[in-house]
């Protein structure tokens, strides 16, 4: 099988991540917070290492690194904790639906007020219309994707937040799209990510980075290993977002697979999917029946959005289901920004390889519908 859904969740995984989680499994099974045994201390270190790798990675102290169970619950539980009754929140049109629905569920619960952002005719995010609305409404939060899920776009996230700091607004960056590919250390007073895309951890785990000046209150409350005795949620972190059992074989897989990355080196793997995504792009572009749904020029994540004159993303996908090739087609999670790509009728197929695929991959690939 070809695989080419990385933005969905990254496959195969190095194998050293899948040692970490099975050496959990076989040989220590607990959690890093729950007794006083050697084996909670090796768990214990295993776990901070993760975290202060990903503080490391997004630029706050490894405590204000929250496990959640993806970047969903992530932007879920930062958007409840920073978004008051009645709050302005500024967001964009590429937003993912992790942000998306739980938005409207504020505005119907909270009367939060949204205002989103278009995207330009050319596929990106204008930051002097960020600007001028951030100065307009001030509005408590700027919430935005680093980069579009549906056609790899990157918005310029350090920009975003410089403006929305000199306007007064906090800023919540969804890094799912960047985290393993680019810096995500841009100025962002939180960070939410996956681990499993190009991270390269297992699904089921995600992460919430809090800028330890912000005080926010805890959204769920529950077992912690500490403070045992008290009723309340702990407030020092990274306690005060973590309630239950955590998912430690998954951290420990993460922390695996940071390991890996920082030997490997992610500028080369982001170069090569992106020459990948590049050849593809110049394969089905070839074909007058394709229509490529690109980004802009300048960053971009490997990410390569297609529609066919004849053929609607579904058929496609069956087309390449058939020949061995996943792929995802449809609206990818991602309501507002195919109005604006004008793929409302039925989304986008949409390729995003990782840095292994051959040449002849890429050919077998774009052969599925070149020619069809
Ligand atoms: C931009 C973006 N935000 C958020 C998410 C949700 O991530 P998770 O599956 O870890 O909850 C995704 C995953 O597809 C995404 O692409």
């Amino acid at each position: 099988m070809l695989y080419l859904d990385h933005a969905a969740t990254s496959f195969p995984k190095p194998s050293t991540v899948l040692d970490a989680i099975t050496a959990w499994y076989q040989e220590l099974g607990v959690s890093a917070d729950r007794g006083d045994s050697g084996r909670c201390a090796t768990v214990r270190r295993g776990v901070q290492t993760t975290r202060a790798a990903l503080g490391a990675l997004v630029g706050v102290p490894a405590a204000r690194i929250a496990f959640t169970s993806g970047a969903t619950e992530a932007l879920n539980l930062a958007l409840r904790a920073v978004l008051r009754p009645g709050d302005a929140v500024l967001t964009t049109e590429f937003e993912h639906s992790s942000v998306v629905r739980p938005l409207r569920a504020l505005a119907a619960e909270r009367g939060v007020r949204l205002q989103i952002l278009p995207a330009t005719a050319a596929g990106g995010l204008d930051v002097g219309a960020a600007r001028a609305a951030l100065l307009a409404q001030r509005p408590r939060l700027f919430v935005f994707t680093h980069a579009s899920n549906v056609t790899g776009a990157v918005l310029d996230a350090a920009a975003l937040c410089a403006e929305a700091r000199a306007a007064g607004t906090l800023t919540l960056l969804d890094a799912s799209q960047t985290a393993g590919h680019l810096p995500i250390a841009v100025g962002a007073d939180l960070v939410a990510a996956s681990a499993h895309k190009a991270l390269l951890g297992p699904p089921g785990l995600g992460f919430l980075a809090v800028r330890p000046e912000l005080d926010l209150p805890a959204q769920k409350q529950g077992g912690t290993g500490s403070s045992a005795a008290l009723d309340e949620q702990p407030t020092a972190w990274p306690q005060a977002f973590e309630a239950g059992t955590p998912n430690t074989p998954a951290i420990l897989g993460l922390g695996a697979a940071l390991r890996w990355l920082a030997a490997t080196g992610i500028q080369e793997r982001l170069a090569a999917a992106l020459a990948h995504t590049d050849a593809l792009a110049a394969r089905l572009g070839a074909d007058p029946d394709v229509r490529l749904v690109l980004p802009p020029a300048g960053a971009r994540v490997p990410i390569l959005s297609f529609v066919h004159r004849r053929y609607d993303p579904a058929e496609l996908g069956a087309m390449f289901d058939a020949a061995g090739v996943h792929v995802r087609t449809g609206f990818h999670c991602a309501p507002w920004l195919h109005r604006a790509l004008g793929t409302a009728g039925s989304g986008t197929v949409r390729l995003s390889p990782g840095p292994e695929l051959s040449a002849a991959d890429v050919q077998a690939a774009a052969a599925v519908v070149v020619g069809s």
